[in-house]
């Protein structure tokens, strides 16, 4: 080997050395250290590069609300926007969903997960950025949910040689009770993924804050139609008819007494009869009436359970009053979502987490709630962990409840929702690969 090869030698090597410093790496990419994470991530998403992006981005959504399973602008614009920042993604997930990798490529995994679609509601704010297809309206806050997750996948691909591992981003279509989140477990998206972490705008907090609980957090949710069929006839000659009004009446009465008669007290749950259809005529007894509604609980048993009860309740009152019932729990329709229940280690690092970008005041503690979200379907898969962000601003006046055609966001919780996804994913890749195994085996929750 002669003295210029060695030369050469020495140059590569120094030259490798080199450039595995920060300075000869791409220039938008920064070092981060798990400590440092919580400031740097949040003080990123208040800067206006970070902010008035996904201020643009969701105005942009609001305007133009899709339904469940029909988010192709939307989802297209979140495409566009991962083209931009460099991030792979596969697409089409379960019909219109996005999902997004950033880091190593390789394990362990972590998903961050935002819902895109909206509802089918006519908007009432007015305002330069008001929806433009009448009838529809984001009404629940997914056109936020994206900017944020967008937001987080900005900071994170700043910082992508810092991460231990890759964040799965999950844009998620139908959440409003089209059960993306179930379609996207069924097409395999969580495989060897650790946890997932989702958030929910919440207009009753205030902006800086987030609350959550460990245990059942939300309920799950169940509709029934049920069709009871007696006898048409005169209604001056009652005995040559079989009256299914009449059946129906005992149906709904008997119906209530599942949760005050039967129900532990202690263990939360609503049977509420919401249609009630039959007959037209003052003088006609009809043929059938059909009746409708929805029963939620916080544990799956329960959910199994007074399912089973409804059904069983209807059928045979049914059969008391000479009629004949059928059941349909609409499965296909409205797919039921199971309850939301946060799991018991992902809680604890949820409050470190938190308070570290907060402040541990900020860090709020929830009673669960009876409405539904369709994150559970992610639960039921992998340890997973749900909870609301403020978005409450007095001086801003009054922010009404999602769902209200006059809902409106409080943008200046951006940053907040970003820096915790991007938190959330980058410092639990850090303990996975240092505290293994962070998420024991024997972790349990109530599903
Ligand atoms: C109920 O179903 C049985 C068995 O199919 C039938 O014989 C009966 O006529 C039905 N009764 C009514 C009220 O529809
Ligand atoms: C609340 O709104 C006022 C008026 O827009 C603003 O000055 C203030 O900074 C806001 N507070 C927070 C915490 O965002
Ligand atoms: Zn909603
Ligand atoms: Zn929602």
């Amino acid at each position: 080997m002669g003295f210029l090869v060695l030369i050469r030698a020495f140059l590569i090597s120094n030259l490798l050395v080199f450039c595995s410093l920060p300075i000869c790496s791409d220039a938008s990419f920064s070092s981060v250290s798990a400590s440092e994470i919580p400031e740097k991530f949040l003080n990123l998403a208040k800067s206006p590069e970070v902010f008035d992006w996904m201020v643009s981005i969701r105005r942009k959504i609001h305007e133009n609300p899709e339904l469940g399973y029909e988010e192709f602008e939307t989802s297209k614009l979140i495409r566009a926007e991962l083209d931009k920042l460099g991030v792979k993604y596969k697409y089409p997930v379960a019909v219109t969903g996005v999902v997004g990798y950033i880091g190593s490529g390789e394990a362990p995994f972590v998903a961050l997960r935002a819902d895109m679609d909206a509802l089918s509601m006519q908007e009432m704010v007015e305002w330069k950025h008001k929806s433009k297809n009448p009838g529809k309206m984001h009404a629940c806050g997914h056109d936020a949910h994206v900017a944020m997750l967008l937001g987080a996948a900005k900071i994170l691909q700043e910082h992508r040689e810092s991460l231990k591992g890759t964040v799965v981003l999950i844009f998620q279509p139908a959440e409003e009770g089209g059960g993306g989140a179930k379609r996207i477990v069924d097409a395999g998206i969580l495989k060897n993924v650790k946890a997932i972490f989702g958030l929910h705008v919440s207009p009753g907090l205030p902006v800086g804050k987030v609350s959550s609980r460990h245990g059942p957090l939300l309920a799950g949710t169940g509709f029934f139609e049920a069709v009871i069929s007696g006898k048409g006839g005169h209604a001056a000659i009652p005995h040559h008819s079989i009256d299914p009004i009449l059946a129906a009446s005992y149906i709904v009465v008997s119906l209530q007494h599942l949760v005050s008669r039967e129900a532990d007290p202690l263990d939360s749950q609503v049977v509420t009869v919401a249609k009630f259809q039959g007959g037209g005529a003052f003088n006609v007894i009809p043929d059938s009436v059909v009746i409708g509604g929805t029963f939620r609980t916080f544990s799956k048993d329960t959910f199994v359970h007074l399912k089973m009860r409804i059904e069983e309740v209807i059928i045979q009152q049914a059969a008391v009053q000479r009629c004949n019932a059928t059941v349909d729990f609409l499965s296909s329709e409205k797919p039921c979502c199971p309850p939301t229940v946060n799991n018991e280690a992902l809680h604890q690092y949820f409050q470190n987490v938190a308070g570290d970008v907060l402040g541990i005041s900020n860090v709020e503690h929830m009673q669960p709630l009876m409405g539904s979200e369709d994150f559970s379907f992610y639960q039921e898969a992998i340890p997973g962990y749900f909870y609301f962000l403020g978005m409450k601003n007095e001086t801003k006046g009054k922010f009404p409840s999602p769902h209200s055609p006059y809902f409106e966001i409080n943008e200046d919780a951006f940053p907040f929702g970003a820096a915790l996804h991007a938190t959330l994913a980058a410092r639990h890749l850090i303990e996975i690969q240092t505290k293994t195994p962070l998420i024991r085996d024997d972790h349990h929750d109530e599903l």
